[in-house]
Protein backbone atom coordinates (compact mmCIF):
# COMPACT_ATOMS: atom_id res chain seq x y z
CA UNK A 1 0.00 0.00 0.00
CA UNK A 2 1.60 3.84 -1.09
CA UNK A 3 0.33 6.68 1.03
CA UNK A 4 -1.27 9.79 -1.51
CA UNK A 5 0.54 12.81 -1.48
CA UNK A 6 0.47 16.39 -3.07
CA UNK A 7 3.39 16.14 -5.26
CA UNK A 8 2.58 19.25 -7.09
CA UNK A 9 0.44 22.62 -7.06
CA UNK A 10 -1.26 25.67 -9.00
CA UNK A 11 -3.35 28.35 -8.79
CA UNK A 12 -5.17 31.10 -10.64
CA UNK A 13 -7.73 34.02 -10.41
CA UNK A 14 -9.46 36.16 -12.74
CA UNK A 15 -7.68 39.88 -13.44
CA UNK A 16 -10.56 41.22 -12.85
CA UNK A 17 -11.32 42.58 -8.63
CA UNK A 18 -14.24 43.70 -6.46
CA UNK A 19 -13.65 46.00 -3.68
CA UNK A 20 -15.76 46.96 -1.16
CA UNK A 21 -16.24 50.07 -2.28
CA UNK A 22 -16.95 48.55 -5.60
CA UNK A 23 -19.88 46.91 -3.41
CA UNK A 24 -20.79 49.99 -2.15
CA UNK A 25 -21.83 51.43 -5.72
CA UNK A 26 -23.94 48.19 -5.92
CA UNK A 27 -25.58 47.49 -2.64
CA UNK A 28 -26.79 49.02 0.45
CA UNK A 29 -23.14 48.23 2.82
CA UNK A 30 -20.61 49.68 3.58
CA UNK A 31 -16.73 48.63 3.37
CA UNK A 32 -16.71 48.72 7.57
CA UNK A 33 -19.87 46.62 7.33
CA UNK A 34 -17.91 43.80 5.17
CA UNK A 35 -14.96 43.50 6.99
CA UNK A 36 -16.26 43.43 10.19
CA UNK A 37 -18.96 40.53 9.43
CA UNK A 38 -16.73 38.82 6.49
CA UNK A 39 -13.14 40.24 7.08
CA UNK A 40 -13.51 40.66 3.05
CA UNK A 41 -11.93 43.64 1.38
CA UNK A 42 -11.98 42.14 -1.96
CA UNK A 43 -12.88 39.35 -4.31
CA UNK A 44 -11.71 38.81 -7.88
CA UNK A 45 -14.42 38.61 -10.36
CA UNK A 46 -13.94 36.66 -13.79
CA UNK A 47 -15.31 39.16 -17.13
CA UNK A 48 -17.85 37.91 -19.10
CA UNK A 49 -16.57 35.28 -21.32
CA UNK A 50 -13.97 34.06 -18.64
CA UNK A 51 -15.73 30.46 -17.47
CA UNK A 52 -14.62 27.61 -14.55
CA UNK A 53 -12.74 25.82 -16.91
CA UNK A 54 -10.16 28.16 -18.00
CA UNK A 55 -9.00 29.08 -14.32
CA UNK A 56 -8.96 25.13 -13.29
CA UNK A 57 -6.75 25.05 -16.33
CA UNK A 58 -4.60 27.18 -15.72
CA UNK A 59 -3.93 26.16 -12.23
CA UNK A 60 -3.90 22.13 -13.29
CA UNK A 61 -0.73 22.83 -15.92
CA UNK A 62 1.44 24.93 -12.93
CA UNK A 63 0.61 21.97 -10.69
CA UNK A 64 1.80 19.46 -13.37
CA UNK A 65 4.87 22.00 -13.93
CA UNK A 66 5.87 21.74 -10.56
CA UNK A 67 4.93 17.52 -10.44
CA UNK A 68 7.68 17.54 -13.43
CA UNK A 69 5.04 15.34 -15.34
CA UNK A 70 3.20 15.71 -18.65
CA UNK A 71 -0.77 15.72 -18.94
CA UNK A 72 -0.19 12.28 -20.40
CA UNK A 73 0.89 11.04 -17.20
CA UNK A 74 -2.30 11.62 -15.40
CA UNK A 75 -5.32 8.77 -14.71
CA UNK A 76 -8.19 10.76 -13.36
CA UNK A 77 -9.06 14.89 -13.12
CA UNK A 78 -11.67 14.64 -10.43
CA UNK A 79 -12.74 19.08 -10.79
CA UNK A 80 -14.41 19.92 -7.61
CA UNK A 81 -16.82 22.87 -8.44
CA UNK A 82 -20.35 23.73 -7.72
CA UNK A 83 -20.04 26.29 -11.03
CA UNK A 84 -19.75 24.10 -13.96
CA UNK A 85 -19.03 25.70 -17.22
CA UNK A 86 -22.09 24.07 -18.59
CA UNK A 87 -24.48 20.95 -17.34
CA UNK A 88 -22.62 18.30 -19.27
CA UNK A 89 -19.79 17.69 -20.21
CA UNK A 90 -18.42 17.53 -16.83
CA UNK A 91 -15.81 20.37 -16.40
CA UNK A 92 -12.99 17.81 -15.50
CA UNK A 93 -13.56 16.69 -19.06
CA UNK A 94 -13.30 20.20 -20.15
CA UNK A 95 -10.17 20.46 -18.41
CA UNK A 96 -9.18 17.51 -19.82
CA UNK A 97 -9.00 18.23 -23.43
CA UNK A 98 -7.68 21.90 -22.60
CA UNK A 99 -4.66 20.29 -20.71
CA UNK A 100 -4.05 17.13 -23.05
CA UNK A 101 -4.45 14.61 -20.78
CA UNK A 102 -5.18 11.94 -23.22
CA UNK A 103 -4.97 9.00 -20.86
CA UNK A 104 -7.31 10.29 -18.11
CA UNK A 105 -10.90 9.68 -17.48
CA UNK A 106 -12.61 13.42 -16.16
CA UNK A 107 -15.36 14.16 -13.97
CA UNK A 108 -16.73 16.46 -11.79
CA UNK A 109 -17.57 16.38 -7.75
CA UNK A 110 -20.44 18.30 -6.89
CA UNK A 111 -19.82 19.21 -3.22
CA UNK A 112 -19.81 22.72 -2.63
CA UNK A 113 -16.73 24.43 -0.61
CA UNK A 114 -16.16 21.15 0.75
CA UNK A 115 -15.34 19.71 -2.76
CA UNK A 116 -10.89 19.64 -2.89
CA UNK A 117 -11.53 17.46 0.03
CA UNK A 118 -13.95 15.13 -1.43
CA UNK A 119 -11.70 14.75 -4.63
CA UNK A 120 -8.72 14.25 -2.83
CA UNK A 121 -10.50 11.51 -0.38
CA UNK A 122 -11.58 9.59 -3.81
CA UNK A 123 -8.10 9.15 -5.51
CA UNK A 124 -5.97 8.89 -2.10
CA UNK A 125 -7.65 5.11 -1.90
CA UNK A 126 -7.35 4.77 -5.17
CA UNK A 127 -3.41 5.39 -5.34
CA UNK A 128 -3.28 4.24 -2.06
CA UNK A 129 -4.83 0.60 -3.39
CA UNK A 130 -2.03 0.19 -6.42
CA UNK A 131 -5.04 1.20 -8.80
CA UNK A 132 -3.77 4.51 -10.29
CA UNK A 133 -0.45 6.45 -9.73
CA UNK A 134 -1.04 10.06 -10.50
CA UNK A 135 -4.66 11.92 -10.03
CA UNK A 136 -5.28 15.92 -10.52
CA UNK A 137 -7.87 17.27 -8.31
CA UNK A 138 -9.17 20.45 -8.86
CA UNK A 139 -11.24 22.87 -7.00
CA UNK A 140 -12.27 25.47 -9.69
CA UNK A 141 -15.05 27.87 -9.29
CA UNK A 142 -16.52 31.35 -11.12
CA UNK A 143 -18.82 31.93 -8.54
CA UNK A 144 -19.63 35.44 -9.24
CA UNK A 145 -21.90 34.48 -12.28
CA UNK A 146 -24.49 32.59 -9.84
CA UNK A 147 -24.57 35.46 -7.17
CA UNK A 148 -27.09 38.12 -7.02
CA UNK A 149 -25.69 41.36 -7.15
CA UNK A 150 -29.61 42.65 -5.57
CA UNK A 151 -28.75 40.13 -2.90
CA UNK A 152 -25.80 42.31 -0.13
CA UNK A 153 -25.51 39.06 1.94
CA UNK A 154 -24.29 36.96 -0.66
CA UNK A 155 -22.52 39.09 -3.36
CA UNK A 156 -20.02 40.69 -0.54
CA UNK A 157 -18.81 36.96 0.58
CA UNK A 158 -17.95 35.40 -2.96
CA UNK A 159 -15.15 35.17 -5.58
CA UNK A 160 -13.92 33.46 -8.44
CA UNK A 161 -10.38 31.22 -8.79
CA UNK A 162 -8.94 27.55 -9.14
CA UNK A 163 -6.37 25.51 -7.27
CA UNK A 164 -5.22 22.21 -8.57
CA UNK A 165 -3.12 19.38 -7.17
CA UNK A 166 -1.08 16.28 -8.48
CA UNK A 167 -1.32 13.38 -6.26
CA UNK A 168 0.85 10.55 -6.55
CA UNK A 169 2.19 7.60 -4.26
CA UNK A 170 4.82 9.16 -1.31
CA UNK A 171 7.38 7.81 1.08
CA UNK A 172 5.69 6.11 3.81
CA UNK A 173 4.57 8.57 7.24
CA UNK A 174 4.02 11.34 4.42
CA UNK A 175 1.19 11.99 2.42
CA UNK A 176 -2.67 12.04 3.33
CA UNK A 177 -2.12 10.70 6.87
CA UNK A 178 -5.80 10.64 7.62
CA UNK A 179 -9.53 12.28 5.70
CA UNK A 180 -13.12 12.08 6.63
CA UNK A 181 -16.32 13.35 4.45
CA UNK A 182 -20.16 14.36 5.86
CA UNK A 183 -23.48 15.69 4.19
CA UNK A 184 -26.36 16.38 5.25
CA UNK A 185 -28.81 16.87 2.55
CA UNK A 186 -31.94 18.08 5.33
CA UNK A 187 -29.93 21.53 5.31
CA UNK A 188 -30.54 21.98 1.71
CA UNK A 189 -32.08 25.34 2.08
CA UNK A 190 -29.15 27.08 3.70
CA UNK A 191 -27.04 27.76 0.64
CA UNK A 192 -28.88 26.84 -2.51
CA UNK A 193 -29.71 27.53 -6.48
CA UNK A 194 -33.01 25.81 -6.68
CA UNK A 195 -33.75 26.90 -10.16
CA UNK A 196 -32.02 25.25 -13.72
CA UNK A 197 -32.38 21.68 -12.71
CA UNK A 198 -34.83 19.01 -13.42
CA UNK A 199 -36.93 20.19 -10.50
CA UNK A 200 -37.72 23.70 -11.30
CA UNK A 201 -36.41 24.10 -14.35
CA UNK A 202 -35.72 27.27 -16.50
CA UNK A 203 -38.90 28.88 -16.84
CA UNK A 204 -39.84 33.14 -16.98
CA UNK A 205 -41.02 32.71 -13.56
CA UNK A 206 -37.69 30.85 -12.42
CA UNK A 207 -36.01 33.73 -14.02
CA UNK A 208 -38.43 36.46 -12.87
CA UNK A 209 -37.78 34.81 -8.91
CA UNK A 210 -33.68 34.43 -9.29
CA UNK A 211 -33.94 31.02 -8.57
CA UNK A 212 -30.99 30.78 -10.94
CA UNK A 213 -29.31 32.79 -8.24
CA UNK A 214 -27.10 31.19 -5.10
CA UNK A 215 -29.82 31.92 -1.75
CA UNK A 216 -28.12 31.57 1.52
CA UNK A 217 -29.36 31.58 5.25
CA UNK A 218 -25.99 33.07 6.59
CA UNK A 219 -26.48 32.98 10.03
CA UNK A 220 -27.81 29.43 10.14
CA UNK A 221 -25.07 28.48 7.83
CA UNK A 222 -22.57 30.14 10.18
CA UNK A 223 -23.10 28.05 13.36
CA UNK A 224 -23.72 24.69 11.18
CA UNK A 225 -20.04 25.74 9.72
CA UNK A 226 -18.14 26.16 12.97
CA UNK A 227 -19.58 23.20 14.79
CA UNK A 228 -19.33 20.57 12.11
CA UNK A 229 -15.41 21.88 11.22
CA UNK A 230 -14.74 21.81 14.89
CA UNK A 231 -16.20 18.13 15.49
CA UNK A 232 -15.06 16.75 12.00
CA UNK A 233 -11.14 17.84 12.89
CA UNK A 234 -11.15 15.93 16.36
CA UNK A 235 -13.21 12.85 15.28
CA UNK A 236 -10.45 12.46 12.54
CA UNK A 237 -7.48 13.36 14.47
CA UNK A 238 -8.94 11.11 16.97
CA UNK A 239 -8.99 8.50 14.61
CA UNK A 240 -5.60 9.05 13.25
CA UNK A 241 -3.73 8.77 16.82
CA UNK A 242 -2.91 13.01 16.64
CA UNK A 243 -3.94 15.99 19.04
CA UNK A 244 -4.55 19.53 17.43
CA UNK A 245 -0.38 19.92 19.36
CA UNK A 246 0.61 17.83 16.81
CA UNK A 247 -0.38 20.16 13.91
CA UNK A 248 1.57 22.81 12.53
CA UNK A 249 -0.86 24.89 10.80
CA UNK A 250 -4.79 24.62 10.20
CA UNK A 251 -6.51 25.83 6.70
CA UNK A 252 -9.82 26.24 6.82
CA UNK A 253 -11.91 26.75 3.95
CA UNK A 254 -12.16 30.49 3.58
CA UNK A 255 -15.51 31.15 4.00
CA UNK A 256 -15.77 33.78 6.47
CA UNK A 257 -12.98 34.82 9.07
CA UNK A 258 -15.27 35.28 11.81
CA UNK A 259 -16.24 31.43 11.13
CA UNK A 260 -12.04 30.58 10.94
CA UNK A 261 -11.47 32.81 14.36
CA UNK A 262 -14.74 30.47 15.79
CA UNK A 263 -13.21 27.52 14.75
CA UNK A 264 -9.68 28.41 16.01
CA UNK A 265 -11.30 28.93 19.34
CA UNK A 266 -13.14 25.43 19.71
CA UNK A 267 -10.20 23.60 18.79
CA UNK A 268 -7.58 25.97 20.90
CA UNK A 269 -5.60 26.56 18.08
CA UNK A 270 -3.09 29.72 18.20
CA UNK A 271 -3.71 32.15 15.57
CA UNK A 272 -0.08 32.10 14.32
CA UNK A 273 -1.12 28.15 13.45
CA UNK A 274 -4.06 29.07 11.45
CA UNK A 275 -4.11 30.24 7.75
CA UNK A 276 -6.32 32.93 6.51
CA UNK A 277 -6.13 35.02 2.59
CA UNK A 278 -9.82 35.80 2.95
CA UNK A 279 -9.38 39.67 3.06
CA UNK A 280 -7.66 39.21 -0.41
CA UNK A 281 -9.38 36.75 -2.06
CA UNK A 282 -12.64 36.46 -0.77
CA UNK A 283 -14.69 33.09 -0.46
CA UNK A 284 -14.01 31.07 -3.33
CA UNK A 285 -15.27 27.76 -2.28
CA UNK A 286 -14.09 24.66 -3.49
CA UNK A 287 -11.03 26.45 -4.65
CA UNK A 288 -10.09 28.05 -1.49
CA UNK A 289 -8.03 25.42 0.26
CA UNK A 290 -5.89 24.05 -2.82
CA UNK A 291 -5.15 28.00 -3.22
CA UNK A 292 -4.30 28.49 0.15
CA UNK A 293 -2.07 25.29 -0.05
CA UNK A 294 -0.22 26.59 -2.68
CA UNK A 295 0.38 29.59 -1.21
CA UNK A 296 1.62 28.32 2.08
CA UNK A 297 4.19 26.07 -0.14
CA UNK A 298 5.21 29.24 -2.32
CA UNK A 299 5.84 31.30 1.08
CA UNK A 300 7.34 28.90 3.16
CA UNK A 301 5.03 29.26 5.42
CA UNK A 302 4.31 24.96 5.04
CA UNK A 303 7.81 23.02 5.12
CA UNK A 304 9.20 19.65 4.25
CA UNK A 305 7.67 17.35 6.84
CA UNK A 306 4.76 19.85 8.41
CA UNK A 307 1.45 17.98 9.54
CA UNK A 308 -1.28 20.13 8.16
CA UNK A 309 -5.06 19.67 8.84
CA UNK A 310 -7.64 21.13 5.99
CA UNK A 311 -11.00 21.26 6.93
CA UNK A 312 -14.16 22.17 4.96
CA UNK A 313 -17.63 23.37 4.74
CA UNK A 314 -20.22 24.28 2.38
CA UNK A 315 -23.63 24.47 0.97
CA UNK A 316 -25.45 20.89 1.04
CA UNK A 317 -24.74 20.86 3.71
CA UNK A 318 -21.25 19.46 3.09
CA UNK A 319 -17.68 19.21 5.53
CA UNK A 320 -14.59 17.55 5.90
CA UNK A 321 -10.86 16.98 7.62
CA UNK A 322 -8.01 15.74 6.12
CA UNK A 323 -4.40 15.46 7.47
CA UNK A 324 -1.32 15.67 5.20
CA UNK A 325 2.47 15.42 6.30
CA UNK A 326 3.92 17.08 3.63
N1 LIG B 1 -24.23 45.10 4.27
C1 LIG B 1 -24.94 45.67 5.27
N2 LIG B 1 -25.86 45.02 5.98
C2 LIG B 1 -26.07 43.73 5.67
C3 LIG B 1 -25.38 43.07 4.64
C4 LIG B 1 -24.43 43.82 3.94
N3 LIG B 1 -23.69 43.29 2.94
N4 LIG B 1 -25.82 41.79 4.57
C5 LIG B 1 -26.75 41.64 5.51
N5 LIG B 1 -26.92 42.82 6.17
C6 LIG B 1 -27.82 43.12 7.27
C7 LIG B 1 -29.03 42.22 7.30
O1 LIG B 1 -30.01 42.69 6.41
C8 LIG B 1 -29.46 42.34 8.73
O2 LIG B 1 -30.16 43.55 8.88
P1 LIG B 1 -31.46 43.62 9.83
O3 LIG B 1 -30.94 43.28 11.20
O4 LIG B 1 -31.90 45.01 9.66
O5 LIG B 1 -32.39 42.59 9.29
C9 LIG B 1 -28.13 42.49 9.48
O6 LIG B 1 -27.16 42.89 8.49
C10 LIG B 1 -27.65 41.24 10.16
O7 LIG B 1 -27.80 40.16 9.25
P2 LIG B 1 -27.26 38.77 9.58
O8 LIG B 1 -27.58 37.85 8.43
O9 LIG B 1 -27.66 38.35 10.96
O10 LIG B 1 -25.68 39.08 9.59
P3 LIG B 1 -24.51 38.13 9.99
O11 LIG B 1 -23.72 38.74 11.05
O12 LIG B 1 -24.96 36.71 10.14
O13 LIG B 1 -23.61 38.23 8.67
C11 LIG B 1 -23.10 36.87 6.80
C12 LIG B 1 -24.12 37.78 7.46
C13 LIG B 1 -23.70 36.38 5.50
C14 LIG B 1 -21.84 37.66 6.54
C15 LIG B 1 -22.78 35.70 7.77
O14 LIG B 1 -23.97 35.13 8.26
C16 LIG B 1 -21.96 34.63 7.14
O15 LIG B 1 -20.88 34.86 6.64
N6 LIG B 1 -22.46 33.39 7.21
C17 LIG B 1 -21.77 32.26 6.63
C18 LIG B 1 -21.91 32.34 5.17
C19 LIG B 1 -20.96 31.46 4.48
O16 LIG B 1 -19.86 31.28 4.89
N7 LIG B 1 -21.45 30.92 3.38
C20 LIG B 1 -20.68 30.07 2.60
C21 LIG B 1 -20.73 28.70 3.13
S1 LIG B 1 -19.21 28.04 2.99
Amino acid sequence: MNNAGIIGMGHAYPSGVLTNADLERIVDTSDEWIQTRTGIKQRHKAAEGEYTSQFGTKAAQQALDKAGLNAEDIEIIVCATTTPDQIMPSTGALIQAQIGATNAAGMDVFATCSGFLYGITMVESMIRTGQIKHALVIGAEVLTKYVDYTDRSTCVIFSDGAGAAVLAPVEAGKGILATKIRSDGRFEEHLYAPGGGTKLGTTYATIDNRDHFFKMKGNELFKIAVRSMAEISKEMLDKAGYTIADVDLVIPHQANQRITDAVASRLNIPEEKIFSNIAEHGNTSSASIPIAIDECLQSGKIKQGDLVLLTAFGGGVTWGATLIRF
